[in-house]
């Protein structure tokens, strides 16, 4: 026997593999670093459902690009942020600094201050699905490319915006049959009311300081917030005492904490009202809310947003554009319908399949094919001159309804054997018959 060796780098080729923390999405669902990963159909299931959802709301569609402006990115969600300061795929090309985005809320409102998408007058509705990307320890449910779907509510300072972008991504959970979940809800006051309360949270934490974890630690000095969020039993035990937000605010935000929970209420939406409610991310202020799915473990979080009436500030812009959204995970809703035994979706089924046998009827296959497809009929042959059983289990496995067989004789007498694959049924159907007999 001769042992053929490959060129070495076509052997390196070969082992080439996604890389930790992404992940293909195949026609079939399969499992990745541990994970399972759900079948495309599974993801065009869920994206439709959000399309139909986010139409109810007269959300249009926006798409903006993976690659940002770095600085975009730093100063839109603060450089003090985790996303910011250690989770960016970042990188330079010349005098050009870029970023693939994190998250997708900066990018909307650029490109709603570069479009001008004010002077369309009226309230924006946007929203989006797409992948976003942060260099996090891979887990199951946290990877580093990932994907958000998830709405702006550009232009409007009414508390309805804020119920209604909750509203929205309920529906999303529900549309697919997703109850599951806990709303919690905080508000995070205005640019002066939460100073003040930065300031008694640090003179609370400070005498406790040296029993903080290093993360908390740290974020004592640069984030105290963040500290609300910790998940360490024994800090959460510290924090029973720590003042709340909810004694600094100031009576506006105050007031339409109150309108928000008003018009949750009057949905029949309930929610936690959770004063230790803290996001990642520095642009919020008011309304910040997270929902959690109550079936998923450790990474359970399936949306979060807030106002940000402040970013557009912050990317430039002479006046407010007051703005509030949500954003969710692709992933962590597919977990969550997948631990609801809601993803049985069937693999979409072929209406024929053809199946050739001699070189005259391998030819006929082609033109025959274009024209059934041309009349709408789904139709797969095979493509390496297999045996008849081959093509038989490849039409199974495809599930075909019919098996339209030719060989010889058939070619001869202008009609196909055609099998109803269901019925266990066969007759003889003339070649121009094909199209109007298989779609009846
Ligand atoms: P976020 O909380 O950073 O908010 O992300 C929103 C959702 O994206 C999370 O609840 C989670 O489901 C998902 N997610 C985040 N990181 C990962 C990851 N590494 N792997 C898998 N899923 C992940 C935002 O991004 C804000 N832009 C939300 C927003 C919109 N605020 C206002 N408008």
């Amino acid at each position: 026997m001769t042992i053929i060796r490959l060129p070495t780098e076509i052997r390196l080729m070969s082992s080439f593999k996604s890389i930790s923390g992404t992940f293909d999405i195949l026609p079939e669902g399969h499992t990745s670093g541990g994970d399972s990963i759900a079948p495309s159909r599974i993801w065009q299931h869920a994206e439709a459902a959000i399309r139909k959802v986010m139409g109810m709301y007269g959300a249009e569609e926006i798409r903006t690009p993976i690659l940002e402006p770095t600085e975009l990115i730093s100063r839109g969600i603060g450089q003090l942020t985790d996303i910011v300061s250690k989770e960016m795929f970042a990188f330079e090309r010349g005098d050009t600094h870029y970023v693939l985005r994190p998250e997708v809320t900066a990018p909307v409102m650029r490109a709603y201050q570069q479009h001008h998408l004010d002077q369309k007058g009226g309230v924006q509705r946007l929203f989006y699905i797409g992948p976003c990307f942060r260099a996090e320890r891979p887990q199951k449910g946290r990877y580093r490319q990932f994907h958000q779907f998830g709405l702006e509510i550009i232009g409007a300072t009414d508390a309805r915006a804020d119920a209604e972008t909750i509203a929205c991504a309920v529906d999303v959970y529900r549309e697919l049959g997703l109850n599951d979940f806990t709303i919690r809800l905080n508000s995070l006051g205005d640019s002066e009311s939460r100073p003040r309360y930065k300031e008694a949270l640090i003179a609370y934490i400070t005498p406790f300081a040296d029993q903080l974890s290093e993360v908390s630690r740290n974020r004592l000095e640069t984030n105290p917030m963040r500290i609300l969020d910790t998940k360490i039993e024994k800090e959460r035990e510290m924090l029973r005492g720590a003042p709340i937000l909810a004694d600094f605010l100031d009576d506006e935000s105050r007031q339409h904490h109150e309108e928000v929970k008003a018009h949750l209420t009057s949905i029949g939406l309930t929610f936690q009202d959770d004063p230790f409610l803290v996001r990642g991310l520095d642009y919020y202020s008011r309304t910040a809310f997270e929902i959690e799915s109550d079936s998923l473990g450790a990474q359970g979080s399936l949306a979060g947003g807030g106002r940000y009436d402040l970013l557009s500030l912050e990317l430039g812009a002479k006046q407010i554009i007051p703005a509030v959204g949500f954003a969710a995970g692709m992933e962590r809703l597919i977990m969550a319908l997948d631990a609801a035994n809601l993803i049985d979706i069937p693999s979409p089924r072929l209406d024929a399949f053809i199946v050739a046998l001699g070189d005259a009827a391998l030819s006929w296959t082609f033109p025959m094919a274009h024209s059934l497809r041309e009349n709408g009929i789904k139709v797969g042959y095979d493509l390496k001159g297999r045996s008849m059983k081959a093509q038989m289990r490849e039409a199974s496995r495809q599930n075909a309804k019919f098996v339209i067989i030719v060989g010889e004789d058939e070619l001869v007498a202008g009609a196909a054997q055609v099998k109803d694959m269901d019925q266990s049924s066969q007759r003889s159907v003339p070649f121009d018959q094909l199209a109007s007999q298989l779609t009846n």
